[in-house]
């Protein structure tokens, strides 16, 4: 018999939810790639039916993957009733017996896999896990059927408070059990990163000090914080982004070759490099914050104006910082990473710049050579090379080699999430932060965190929709 699996999605009718979580596993199930009893469980305090919670969910979802009409309506209807929503508490194990119950009302049985994804604001993590493992709903032994947990960043603020909630957490549910989401590690293009650099024999020997004179690490949005001030303002650029997707863009790039693609060897050299990043210092860094112009025609507001913000707040919504790897292969080399919202443009890219030709026969200055990982807006990788432009003199152009995803290759390019929760339902474990690596890359912000709150650096102002504050860093020591 079939076990079936039954997803309960803590804070069911927010944001992420909504937009991510529920379009994501209907991805999964229209590609026929869940288990054929899944159900889906809504959870959480707004009261709605099963029916009102079916046709929010329904406003979300898409046929990437099912494009032709009827198909796509007849998945769409077959989703829906397999979701189903509960009403309760989140720090109250009762609300997840009600949860159980009503599993066993729709399904006819009380075991089966039960995967609780927790799509709630991190104030709650911890209440939510206390009363899951209160309800007795978190099996001890999964060879029959299995628990697994999926939590997401941020977590924690700091290296202490991450450190406990692991501590807490790890009450409830194992090191197995448990799946922490850095949603980056899911996406197209870094999931690459360990396949160009290791399938391909060219790279690996010139990814170095040697040929590397700097990689950048580049991470911009348009937009500015919209709605999310509530949480945004706690937290500040550094510990939504850099601390953590601009860490595994890093890992992933400097890290050593696994033994192998299972899950041990991979978060193992990740965590390898990540001890190796030397602690950021304050002069290392640039950090801004976005004003609107005066008298702006968009009606742009500056981050102190929006609503939720205080008007002192000293929040930064940029950063960039000099990174030092401090191991063989990356001695002296600096990993320049930049961050922020309401920039210039839309943008998540690594680039490797090469060192200049060490003798130049042409006369004519030469474009250092730089190896571009694209992986957002247009997945692509491209690579920077001088030529000669065609004609009868000898004139010389940068131009690109260049892969774009789009072109390059055909079928739907699968979203972060998609990719994410199929590993958790297969318990595959390498997209995954395991503690010691959570650990290692909030060593590397933590003093310089304590120190900004401590002597209530202000950030420097910079434009809405501007490239960010004037002072750029620097390269460093
Ligand atoms: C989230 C951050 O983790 O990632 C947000 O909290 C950010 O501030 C978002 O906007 C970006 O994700 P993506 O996938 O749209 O690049």
């Amino acid at each position: 018999m079939v076990t079936p699996l039954n997803i309960i999605l803590v804070g069911a009718s927010g944001d992420l939810a909504q937009r991510k979580v529920l379009p994501a596993l209907f991805s999964l199930f229209a590609q026929k790639l869940l288990p054929a009893e899944v159900r889906i469980f809504g959870f959480a305090r707004t009261p709605l039916t099963d029916a009102e919670f079916r046709r929010r969910t329904a406003e979300h979802l898409m046929c990437r993957y099912t494009p032709e009409a009827h198909e796509c309506a007849t998945m769409t209807e077959q989703f829906l009733a397999r979701c189903h929503y509960v009403t309760g508490e989140y720090g109250k194990a009762e609300s997840f017996l009600d949860v159980a119950e009503r599993i066993q009302q729709v399904t006819g049985r009380w075991d089966g896999d039960r995967l609780f994804y927790l799509a709630t604001p991190p104030s709650v993590f911890l209440d939510v896990a206390r009363a899951i493992g209160n309800s007795g709903l978190v099996t001890c032994d999964d060879t029959e059927s299995w628990t697994r947990i999926v939590i997401e960043k941020p977590f924690g603020h700091d290296r202490a408070s991450s450190d406990e909630l692991v501590a807490e957490f790890g009450k409830v549910f194992t090191n197995e059990q448990t799946y922490r989401i850095d949603h980056y590690l899911g996406k197209e293009v870094i999931q690459n990163l360990l396949v160009l650099r290791f399938a391909n024999r060219i790279f690996e020997p010139i990814w170095n000090r040697d040929f590397i004179r700097q990689v950048r690490i580049v991470w911009k949005e348009t937009l500015d914080i919209g709605n999310r001030a509530g949480y945004f303002d706690g937290f500040g650029i550094i510990r939504d982004v850099m601390q953590n997707h601009l860490m595994q863009m890093l890992a992933l790039t400097a890290m050593e070759r696994p033994d192998s693609l299972a899950a041990t060897p991979i978060r193992d050299e990740k965590v390898q490099v990540l001890h190796a990043v030397r602690p950021v210092e304050l002069e290392d860094l640039v950090l801004g914050q976005y004003v609107a112009p005066v008298g702006d025609s968009a009606g742009r507001k500056s981050y102190r104006q929006e609503t939720g913000v205080a008007p002192d707040s000293r929040t930064p919504t940029y950063a960039s910082a000099v990174l030092r790897v401090n191991n063989s292969r990356w001695k002296g080399v600096p990993f320049i990473v930049e961050c922020g919202k309401a920039l210039d443009e839309q943008l998540a890219e690594i680039c490797i710049q090469f060192h200049d030709v060490p003798h130049n026969i042409f006369g004519d200055a030469l474009a250092a050579n730089e190896l571009v990982i694209r992986i957002q807006p247009d997945e692509a990788i491209f690579l920077r090379v001088v030529n000669k432009a065609p004609g009868l003199k000898m004139r010389l152009e940068t131009t690109e080699l260049n892969l774009r995803y789009r072109t390059a290759f055909t079928g739907v390019i699968p979203e972060a999430y998609e990719s994410l929760l199929l590993d958790v339902v297969a318990g595959e474990r390498s997209l995954f932060i395991r503690a010691d690596e959570l650990a290692a890359s909030w060593d590397i912000f933590d003093r310089v965190l304590h120190e900004i709150d401590d002597r209530k650096i202000i950030p420097e102002p910079y434009l809405q929709g501007s490239r960010g504050p004037n002072q750029k860093t620097g390269t460093g020591k």
